[in-house]
């Protein structure tokens, strides 16, 4: 199997929100390569977060890649919004879609990479029906709507058995985990198969500051 890239997602959702812009141009100095925006509607997910017009806010002050991930139900009525504000990403979630391919295609013909994300409930075992239709595959390792929990061990075998579809298809499109990542974590996600670390709490509370958060994590992702 190639060796690939570890890249860094910093989840704005465990930054200071009175100072938002300052929070994203930190994590970049810090070396993280994605922004990772998550988007709850208080429907889907029982919390509200912030919609389009905070990531049309931050666009312009950084290089990152900006995803939006969106926990909210009836994903497809936001995708042109989300375009409209430079994300590079949508990602939204199997369990709030009977039939995905509608609306991956929709957030590529809005030209954004489209992403798919499934709790940790919900199997992947329907992976392969979506993957003509993808450009990301999201794995969570905790019960989204909450940033600041208990990493769950389940996730591993998922990006395992995911990454074994994609090497089997010959896909090189990446596998994106998210919750409750520090260096443990990381270290055993990256060793089943995953791609980008999404990073919030480990990132934006780290005692040492971004760039230790961001060192720690890309260590943890070489030791295995
Ligand atoms: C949870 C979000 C995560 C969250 C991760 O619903 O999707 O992106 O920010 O936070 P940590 O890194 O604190 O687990
Ligand atoms: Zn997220």
């Amino acid at each position: 199997m190639l060796k690939r890239e570890l890249k860094v997602a910093a989840s704005l959702l465990a930054a200071d929100f009175s100072r938002l812009g300052e929070e994203v141009v930190a994590a970049e100095q810090a070396g993280a390569d994605w922004l990772h925006l998550d988007v709850m509607d208080g429907h889907f997910v029982p919390p509200l977060t912030f919609g389009p017009l905070v990531v049309a806010a931050l666009r312009p002050l950084s290089g990152l890649v900006f995803n939006a991930h969106l926990m909210i139900s009836e994903p497809q009525r936001q995708v042109a919004a989300f375009a409209e504000a430079g994300a590079h990403g949508i990602i939204v979630h199997r369990e709030a879609l009977a039939e995905p391919t509608p609306v991956l295609e929709q957030i590529r013909a809005a030209g954004c990479a489209a992403g798919l994300a499934y709790n940790p409930p919900t199997s992947v075992d329907d992976l392969a029906r979506w993957l003509p239709h993808l450009d990301m595959l999201l794995v969570m390792s905790v019960t989204p709507g909450w940033g600041g929990q208990a990493f769950m061990p389940s996730a591993v075998d998922k990006v395992r058995s995911a990454r074994q579809l994609l090497d089997r298809e010959g896909l090189a499109l990446p596998i994106v985990v998210d919750g409750g990542l520090n260096r443990a974590t990381t270290a055993l996600m990256v060793a089943a198969g995953a791609d980008v670390i999404v990073a919030g709490t480990f990132l934006f509370r780290h005692p040492g500051g971004y760039v230790a958060a961001v060192h720690e994590l890309r260590s943890g992702g070489r030791c295995c």
